[in-house]
């Protein structure tokens, strides 16, 4: 038995009363050191150091630090990782430094149904090289096969699929790739915080992240970048000031930073970082594989409970697969008029969102979801299809953020 205490760990968030939060894969909730150490840093470091708190507060390392903070979470070496920028920047920075590691190559391979920004990013890329230096080619994942990669400088998957929650093998895909001479990306946006992940075991080449869903940053909290040791001393396409070797030298020519610090561009957010550093903390102490084993038995819950239900297996179908070694920290199920279900599950205090073209995402995060919470979520779904409550018109009017 694990010997986590998940209840303190969800009585250090704050959660909203009288409803089930399970869109954590979306944006995580707040822990409330994290309002408090906000308040801190606006109130007694920007307030009162001024400019001075680049130095006296460290400001100017957070970047590092905070990498820092990421690094044992993804199974990455201290030195390997930096929080900054955006995931789709930080991947324009990983893809390009990736063709010139791999400079005989241009061939970027990534999934059918990828992520719509990793896709941008590459094909934006190939865009501005022109197709002689980089070229993409979508490829079926589960088709995946050494023949595909052999002439691919790098491919880049995402290790759970957003929309189905299926998790892909690591280990076993990085090292299929690196034996044909293609590199990998590995995009962990659905799996940083949720999932025991070893980067350096798995001598994974790159990998890019989110701190906003399962890290619980805040909502649009910066991004972070895994670069191996063996790829660092590689130029930074976005080469800034923040990763000059001697920034406030002031020099015409740009020299990179040794390191990971050279794939920082601009200034960072102090503000954004300080609340990414406080929610990390409590992380602090916690075994990736209790983490990753309390992920599984919420969804575990939530699917015997979904199987038991005569109406729920009527309505829906299951996308993400029922092997628990293939199951991200989520549950997609697919039916009929999932956007006004998604609207009316809202409306009874069970936050879930809706993705195209008829996924309902059930996302659970281990740190504060509990099998109550799914219980829940199964007769607030049962009631809402029974009573076709979301045929009401309110619940066909759709926002930008679905
Ligand atoms: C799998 C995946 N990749 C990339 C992104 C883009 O991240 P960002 O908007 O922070 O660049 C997201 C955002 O949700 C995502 O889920």
């Amino acid at each position: 038995m694990s010997a986590v205490d998940f209840d303190e760990l969800r009585s250090r968030f704050r959660l909203p009363d009288g409803k089930v939060y399970l869109d954590g894969n979306s944006l995580g909730a707040l822990p409330t050191h994290t309002a408090e150490r906000l308040y801190e840093v606006i109130s007694t470091e920007w307030a009162v150091d001024l400019v001075s708190g680049w130095n006296t507060k460290q400001w100017i390392d957070l970047p590092l630090s905070v990498g820092d903070q990421i690094a044992p979470i993804i199974g990455a070496t201290m030195g390997n990782v930096v929080c900054c920028d955006s995931l789709s920047i930080n991947l324009f920075k990983a893809l390009t430094a990736c063709l010139e590691v791999n400079k005989g190559r241009s061939l970027i391979t990534l999934e059918d149904g990828q992520f719509p920004s990793d896709s941008y990013i590459a094909d934006g890329l190939s865009q501005l090289l022109g197709s002689d230096r980089c070229r993409t080619q979508a490829i079926d994942v589960t088709a995946l096969t050494p023949g595909i990669l052999s002439e691919s400088a790098v491919l880049l998957l995402s290790h759970v699929d957003y929309k189905s929650g299926s998790l892909r093998d690591m280990h076993t895909i990085t090292s299929m790739a690196q034996s044909v001479g293609c590199l990998v990306i590995w995009d962990l946006a659905h799996s940083a915080g949720a999932i025991d992940i070893d980067l350096e075991a798995s001598h994974v080449d790159f990998a890019v992240g989110c701190t906003y869903k399962f890290l619980n940053g805040g909502p649009g909290a910066p991004g972070f970048l895994y670069v191996a040791k063996r790829h660092q001393e590689v130029q930074n396409a976005l080469p800034g000031w923040m990763g000059h070797a001697r920034l406030f030298d002031f020099e015409a020519k740009y020299e990179a930073a040794p390191g990971i610090k050279r794939f920082l561009t601009g200034t960072q957010s102090v503000l954004a970082l300080s609340a990414v550093s406080a929610s990390l903390s409590v992380f602090e102490g916690l075994a990736m594989q209790d983490v990753r084993a309390q992920s599984l038995a919420l969804t575990r819950h939530f699917i015997t409970l979904w199987k038991q239900s005569s109406v729920l297996q009527s309505h829906t179908t299951i996308v993400t697969p029922i092997d628990e070694a293939q199951r991200g920290s989520q549950v997609s199920l697919a039916l009929e008029d999932a956007f006004p279900v998604s609207q009316a599950l809202i409306a009874d205090g069970v936050i879930v969102d809706f993705r195209e073209p008829n996924i309902l995402r059930f996302g659970f995060s281990p740190l504060y979801n509990t099998l109550s919470d799914a219980e829940q979520a199964i007769a607030s779904f049962e009631s809402v299809l029974a009573s076709e409550r979301y045929r009401l018109p309110q619940f066909q009017i759709r926002s930008t953020v679905t």
